[in-house]
């Protein structure tokens, strides 16, 4: 089993769920905005390129400063600085480390249908549809990892996504008729770039695919090995790097490019973007090192239920009958889900006929 380190006294496995509810939340509405309110927009392939390039860096300033701590607790004191950057180069380039180029190649496709995705639906319609996700997830942590999930636990992930679409299509519908985050960013002012609701679609269908198999390949090749969460981040965006590059070299081909040229119109809702995507990227590892995939689904759920209510309060967002039904499915989902094995509510029935 994994170990539980705190942070600040707390937990680290529960204020990483709660920190990425929070950055979901904030993220799809920053890359929306960044998207549609602007005739001339960024390079998509240049963000998710950035995006590998200062979550790697980041990566590998963590990997490196463990190496030096662990040297320094094992009193090693030949040790130097040198001799750290051969280890973590050792640790880097192991064996195994070609593992990592599946979930790398799979991230990068996702995080670019990612930005089809939020170009061409509203924000509220992405992320009901997003929360599909759970149920790859799921599917393909029985088939991966053989993760067993009782007959009770399907129906409580059911009932999750079922809830969150509730939250979300009234959500939408009263945005169009008041004030709130949602028709701000889903009004007509704001739509200089025209939608195209089944690019829309087909891009987010398959972003759950993607988010299922890479998220549950990156748990098995973490779970089964010693290699540490900050090396095999770095390994994660070292792959990454070649699928980035390649629709970047692609896209400029046939006219000479200069690094200016390439972030033009890369303002300051750009690198938000790439920032909530780093920023993101570094959490979800961590969820899924000390908690795991599904978790991570829960926790993202919960966030579309605090953006609701956090517009009830700013915005003054009316609370309604199926705001509070589709709530409540969340949260009875959540904790049906987090009942030990056999203790579920209707396991008796749900079990006795699957
Ligand atoms: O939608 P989903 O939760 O699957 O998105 C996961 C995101 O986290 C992707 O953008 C992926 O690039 C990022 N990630 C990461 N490092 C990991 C695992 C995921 O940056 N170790």
């Amino acid at each position: 089993s994994q170990p539980n380190p705190t942070i600040f006294g707390l937990p680290l496995k529960y204020v990483a769920l709660v920190t990425l509810a929070v950055q979901n939340a904030a993220l799809s509405i920053v890359m929306h905005y960044s998207r549609v309110s602007t005739v001339r927009p960024y390079s998509p392939a240049l963000a998710v390129l950035m995006n590998e390039l200062i979550k790697g860096s980041i990566s590998l300033v963590i990997a490196l400063w463990r190496i030096q701590k662990s040297n320094q607790s094992h009193h090693r004191p030949l040790t130097t600085q040198c001799s750290s950057l051969s280890i973590l180069y050792t640790e880097i380039f192991s064996k195994d480390c070609w593992k990592l180029s599946i979930p790398a190649l799979l991230y990068v496709i996702q995080n670019t249908l990612q930005f089809v995705a939020i170009s061409n639906l509203p924000v509220a319609s992405f992320q009901v549809m997003y929360q599909m996700k759970i149920l790859t997830t799921a599917a393909f942590s029985v088939a991966m990892l053989g993760k067993r999930i009782s007959g009770a636990k399907w129906l409580s992930l059911l009932f999750l996504a079922l809830g969150v679409g509730i939250v979300q299509i009234q959500t939408t519908y009263m945005s169009r008729s008041s004030t709130s985050v949602g028709s701000a960013h889903d009004s007509a002012p704001l739509h200089i770039h025209r939608m195209n609701p089944v690019t829309g679609f087909s891009a987010v269908i398959a972003a759950c695919f993607t988010s299922g198999l890479a998220g549950v390949y990156f748990e098995r090749e973490l779970k089964n090995s010693k290699t540490d969460l900050w090396v095999r981040n770095v390994q994660l965006s070292i792959f990454s790097l070649v699928p980035a590059i390649l629709p970047l070299m692609w896209s400029h081909a046939s006219s000479p490019t200069t690094i200016s040229d390439l972030f033009d119109n890369f303002g300051a809702w750009a690198w938000g973007t790439v920032l909530a995507q780093v920023f993101g990227g570094l959490i979800t590892a961590i969820v899924i090192k000390y908690s795991d995939n599904i978790m991570k689904g829960f926790a993202t759920s919960l966030a579309i239920i605090l953006s609701s209510l956090a517009s009830v309060f700013l915005f003054d967002f009316p609370i309604t009958l199926p705001f509070l039904i589709g709530s409540s499915t969340v949260l009875v989902a959540t904790w049906m889900y987090n009942q030990p094995p056999g203790k579920e509510p209707l396991s008796i029935v749900v079990n006795g006929i699957s």
